[in-house]
C-alpha cells in the first residue's frame, strides 16, 4: 500500500514537440514488437523510439519538431487551397489540408510514483491516433470526438530507470462528419495518479428519482477497482455538500473488494430543502466518495452533480422541476475564430455566454460528443444540453463511442436528451431500426432517467425506426407542417425541433453576392430545406407539443459555405459570425428569448449614392409599439409583431435613423443607425480585463473600425496589425468574413464590415498585458489587461 493515499489529476497539455508529416517507422515499432527491437540490436526497451523521434530524426529522415501547448489544431495553422490534390479537404470541410502529424512529449517520474496506477487520458483527438510510451505501442483510437485513456503504469520508467518519451501519431487524412474539424490533439490531456484499489473510470452514477421542494431523494452507485492481487475490506464513506461547501448529508458502506475486479455499492440520501438546479438557478452540489482501506484514505474522488427532474410531455412540452420550459437552443459545431477548434476553456465559456446573452437556454452538441469542459461549464451557468452521439453505428467501436460518452456525461445535471444520431442515410429503414434500438437500448441500460432522441430529416413514420427512441426530432419539420400532421396523427409522439431554421445571413451584408459568396441578412438566398427564424420560432409558440428549437446554429463554423462554394469557405448559418458578433437574425432571437426590452433595426445607415432610393428597414421589437425616425422626423408608429418583424419602406438619405419602442405607452428601448464618416480611429473592446496567468485564459477583445466621431463604420475592411507585449501572447485572430482567406494565426487582420477580432492569451507569469493596434490611415489603439497569478498545477 502506498503511503501517500489520494489521487491526482494533473493537465498534461504543455511542452509538447509536433512534427507536420508522416515519420517512417519500422514495421517492429509499429506494431509495439519490442522484443524485436532488442533483438535487432538497435537499444533495449524501447529506447529505440525515443531516438526514432529526436530532433534528428531517424535515419536519412530530417524532422522538424516545433514547441506546442495543447489543445492544438494543425488545421488552422495552414493555408486555404481549393486543389484536392493539394492535400486539400472538400468545401464542405472548410478547404484546408488534412494529413499527418506527430506529437512527442518527455518527462520525468519520482521513484515513489512507482507501484500506483497512472493513467493518461486524451479528451480528444481528430483523426486517428497511436500512441506509443517508452517505444512500447499503447493503443490506438478513432473516433475524434471521444475521449480515450490508457493506463501506463507498466510501462514508464521511474526514477533512475530513466525519462519517458510519449508519442503520438494523428493520421487526419480522413473525415468523420461534413463540416470542418480540425487536426490533432485538439482538446486537453491529463496525466492521473491514484492508489490500486479506487474508484473506477467514470465511476459513480448520481440520480435524483424523487425531487420535492421539501425533500429529493439522491442516489449514488459507486463502482470500486481493486487492482491488488489479494481480495480486500473496503469502506467506502460518501459526503455530500452543496454549493457553499457545506456538508449536506455522508455515509458510509462496507464491502468486500475481489482482486481484479470492480465491486459496486449502492448508497441514498434524502437532502432536505433541496437547492434545485435549473438555467435561472443552476445550483450545484458535489458528493466526494472516499474509499479507506483498514481505516487508511486510499482513494478520494469528486462527483459535482444537480438536484433536478425532466419531464416530457406529448402535448405540453418540457417540463424541468414540475414547471414547463420553453428548450430555446441552438445547434453548434466546436470552433471559434482563431483556433479551429482548438478553444482554450475560457473561449468555450465565452461562446456559452453569448448564446445565453442572446436569451437561449439549451444547446446541441452538433453532431458529437461535446468536450467535457463544455458540459462543467453548462453545469454551472444553467445551460440545458442536447448530448449528441456521433453516428448511427453499433460496431463494436460505435457502441464503445457511445457507452463512453454516457458514463462520462451522466451525471451532468445539464444534460436532459441522449441524441443518438443527425440525419443519418438508414433513418427510416429496417437495418435503421435495428441499429438505432441497439444504441437506445444501450443508453436506457447506462441511462434510463434521460429519454433518447434521433433527429431526423426523413423517414420518420417507417419502419418503426422513430418508434425505438423516446423523442422524435424534427430536422426542418416545418417542411409541409410535417411535424404537425405527424402529431395529428400520433398524438401520443414526444417531439422536439432538432434542428430549425439554417436562414443564410453574411453579418454586415444587405445583397446576395455570389462572386464574393455572401448573403444578404434579408435572407434572400436561403437553401431549400430552411426557412426564416420567425417562421422557426412562431411554429414553435403556436405548437408547443414541439418542445423548443435548437436553431442551425448559433456561431457560424468553418466548412459548409452553403449556398456557395470557394472562395467561401464558411457557413452563413449562424446566428452570431465565427467570431461571436451577432448578425441581425441573433436580435429577433433576443426579442423573442428574453423579456428586456428591446428594439433593433437594419440596415445599416451608409448607402452614398443610393439618395432618394427606397430602403427597405425592418425592426426587430418585443415592445408593445415602435416609432421610426429619420433625422428627427418620424415615419410612423406601428404596433410591434413580435414573433415577426416591422418593416418601412424609407427613401434614403444620410444622417440617423431611430426605433423607439414603447411598452404601456412608455418608452422602452430605443437604438440607431448613424451614418458614419471615413475610417478614423481603432477601438479596442475586451470581454475583460483580468485573466489567469495558467498560460491558457484568453480574453477576446472585440475591434471596432470608428469615423471622427465614435461611429462604427458598417463598410470598413482596414488592415489591423496587433502587437502584445507584457504577460500574454496573440493567439489568433478573425473577422467573420466567410470568404476571407487570411491566416487565424497572423498578427494581421482585416476588419469585415466594421468589425474584427483578437485573441489574448495570459501566459504562466503573473503580470501586465498591452495589447496594441495600428494601421494605415488610422489612430492607433491600446490597451492594458492583467494576467493574475494563482494555482498552476501542469505537469
Ligand atoms: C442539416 C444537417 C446539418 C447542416 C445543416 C445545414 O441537414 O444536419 O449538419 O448540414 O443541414 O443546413
Amino acid at each position: 500500500m502506498r503511503s501517500t493515499a489520494g489521487r491526482s489529476k494533473s493537465l498534461f497539455d504543455r511542452e509538447w514537440s509536433f512534427h507536420k508529416g508522416d515519420i517512417r517507422i519500422p514495421y517492429a515499432v509499429k506494431a509495439g514488437m519490442t522484443g524485436g527491437i532488442t533483438d535487432a540490436g538497435i537499444r533495449k526497451d524501447g529506447e529505440w523510439l525515443d531516438i526514432a523521434f529526436n530532433d534528428k530524426g531517424m535515419g536519412e529522415q530530417q524532422l522538424d519538431w516545433s514547441a506546442v501547448s495543447l489543445p492544438h489544431d494543425w488545421c488552422v495553422e495552414q493555408q486555404y487551397v481549393q486543389d484536392e490534390h493539394l492535400g486539400a479537404r472538400d468545401g464542405s470541410h472548410g478547404y484546408l489540408p488534412g494529413g499527418i502529424g506527430f506529437y512527442r512529449k518527455v518527462f520525468e517520474l519520482p521513484a515513489e510514483a512507482a507501484g500506483s496506477k497512472w493513467l493518461i487520458r486524451f479528451d480528444g483527438v481528430s483523426g486517428t491516433s497511436t500512441v506509443w510510451v517508452n517505444g512500447h505501442l499503447i493503443g490506438s483510437h478513432h473516433g475524434g470526438y471521444i475521449g480515450f485513456s490508457y493506463d501506463l503504469s507498466d510501462v514508464l520508467r521511474y526514477g533512475d530507470e530513466g525519462r519517458n518519451v510519449i508519442v503520438v501519431k494523428v493520421d487526419a487524412t480522413e473525415c468523420e462528419g461534413w463540416w470542418y474539424e480540425g487536426c490533432g490533439i485538439y482538446r486537453h490531456v491529463w496525466l492521473e495518479n491514484m492508489d490500486l484499489l479506487h474508484v473506477a473510470e467514470y465511476g459513480t452514477y448520481i440520480t435524483t428519482p424523487e425531487v420535492a421542494k421539501e425533500q429529493a431523494t439522491v442516489n449514488i452507485r459507486t463502482r470500486i477497482r481493486n487492482n491488488y492481487t489479494e481480495g480486500l475490506r473496503v469502506s467506502l464513506q460518501t459526503v455530500i455538500y452543496d454549493g457553499a461547501g457545506l456538508q449536506v448529508c455522508a455515509s458510509s458502506a462496507d464491502t468486500y473488494a475481489e482482486w481484479y475486479a470492480e465491486t459496486e455499492l449502492a448508497q441514498s440520501f434524502q437532502v432536505k430543502q433541496p437547492m434545485l438546479w435549473g438555467p435561472d438557478s443552476p445550483f450545484l452540489y458535489k458528493a466526494v466518495s472516499i474509499v479507506l482501506h483498514e481505516g487508511q484514505e486510499l482513494d478520494r474522488y469528486e462527483t459535482v452533480f444537480g438536484i433536478r427532474s425532466i419531464r416530457f410531455d406529448p402535448q405540453e412540452g418540457f417540463f424541468l422541476n414540475g414547471e414547463p420550459l420553453v428548450i430555446k437552443g441552438t445547434c453548434n459545431h466546436q470552433d471559434f475564430a482563431g483556433v479551429g477548434v482548438a478553444l482554450p476553456d475560457s473561449l468555450i465559456e465565452y461562446k456559452l455566454k453569448l448564446l445565453q446573452e442572446m436569451g437561449s437556454n439549451a444547446y446541441r452538441s452538433a453532431h458529437h460528443p461535446p468536450t467535457p469542459e463544455l458540459l462543467d461549464i453548462c453545469d454551472r451557468i444553467g445551460m440545458l444540453v442536447m448530448d449528441e452521439n456521433r453516428k448511427l453505428d453499433s460496431s463494436p467501436n460505435g457502441l464503445s463511442q457511445l457507452e463512453r460518452l454516457l458514463y462520462r456525461d451522466r451525471n451532468h445535471p445539464s444534460v436532459i436528451i441522449w441524441s443518438m444520431e443527425n440525419e443519418e442515410v438508414l433513418e427510416g429503414t429496417v437495418t435503421g431500426a435495428r441499429i438505432l434500438k441497439t444504441l437506445a437500448d444501450t443508453t436506457r441500460r447506462i441511462d434510463p432517467t434521460r429519454p433518447t432522441c434521433a433527429a431526423m430529416n426523413h423517414g420518420w413514420n417507417e419502419n418503426g425506426y422513430n418508434d425505438v427512441v423516446e423523442i422524435t426530432g424534427y430536422n426542418y419539420g416545418h417542411r409541409d407542417h410535417l411535424d404537425i400532421r405527424d402529431h395529428e396523427q400520433y398524438p401520443e409522439r414526444l417531439m422536439i425541433g432538432s434542428e430549425c431554421a439554417s436562414y443564410t445571413a453574411t453579418r454586415g451584408i444587405y445583397e446576395d453576392d455570389p462572386a464574393r459568396g455572401y448573403c444578404s441578412e434579408y435572407g434572400t438566398n436561403i437553401p431549400s430545406w430552411g426557412c426564416t427564424p420567425q417562421q422557426a420560432w412562431t411554429d414553435l409558440v403556436n405548437n408547443r407539443f414541439l418542445t423548443g428549437v435548437f436553431m442551425w446554429t448559433g456561431f457560424d463554423y468553418r466548412g459548409e459555405p452553403t449556398p456557395y462554394l470557394w472562395p467561401c469557405i464558411n457557413s452563413h448559418f449562424g446566428l452570431m459570425d465565427t467570431c461571436g458578433f451577432p448578425k441581425d437574425s441573433y436580435y429577433y432571437m433576443r426579442a423573442v428569448w428574453r423579456e428586456e426590452p428591446m428594439v433593433h433595426l437594419l440596415p445599416h445607415w451608409n448607402w452614398p449614392g443610393s439618395e432618394g432610393k427606397p430602403v427597405e428597414v425592418r425592426v426587430f421589437a418585443n415592445t408593445d409599439t415602435v416609432e421610426l425616425y429619420l433625422n428627427g422626423r418620424s415615419l410612423g408608429e406601428q404596433q410591434a409583431d413580435r414573433n415577426g418583424y416591422l418593416t418601412w419602406n424609407v427613401i434614403y438619405e444620410p444622417g440617423q435613423l431611430e426605433a423607439v419602442g414603447k411598452r404601456g405607452g412608455l418608452e422602452a428601448a430605443r437604438k440607431s443607425v448613424v451614418t458614419a464618416g471615413q475610417p478614423h480611429q481603432i477601438q479596442l473592446i475586451p470581454d475583460r480585463h483580468e485573466a489567469r496567468a495558467d498560460g491558457t485564459d484568453t480574453i477576446p477583445v472585440r475591434v471596432a473600425v470608428l469615423d471622427r466621431d465614435g461611429n462604427i463604420v458598417p463598410t470598413a475592411d482596414n488592415e489591423i496589425r496587433f502587437e502584445v507585449t507584457g504577460s500574454g501572447t496573440l493567439l489568433g485572430v478573425g473577422n467573420g468574413n466567410p470568404s476571407s482567406h487570411e491566416p487565424d494565426k497572423s498578427s494581421l487582420r482585416r476588419a469585415f464590415n466594421g468589425w474584427c477580432l483578437a485573441l489574448v492569451q495570459t501566459s504562466s507569469r503573473g503580470g501586465s498585458i498591452t495589447l496594441s493596434a495600428v494601421s494605415e490611415g488610422l489612430a492607433a489603439a491600446e490597451l492594458n489587461l492583467q494576467a493574475v497569478s494563482g494555482d498552476d498545477t501542469q505537469i
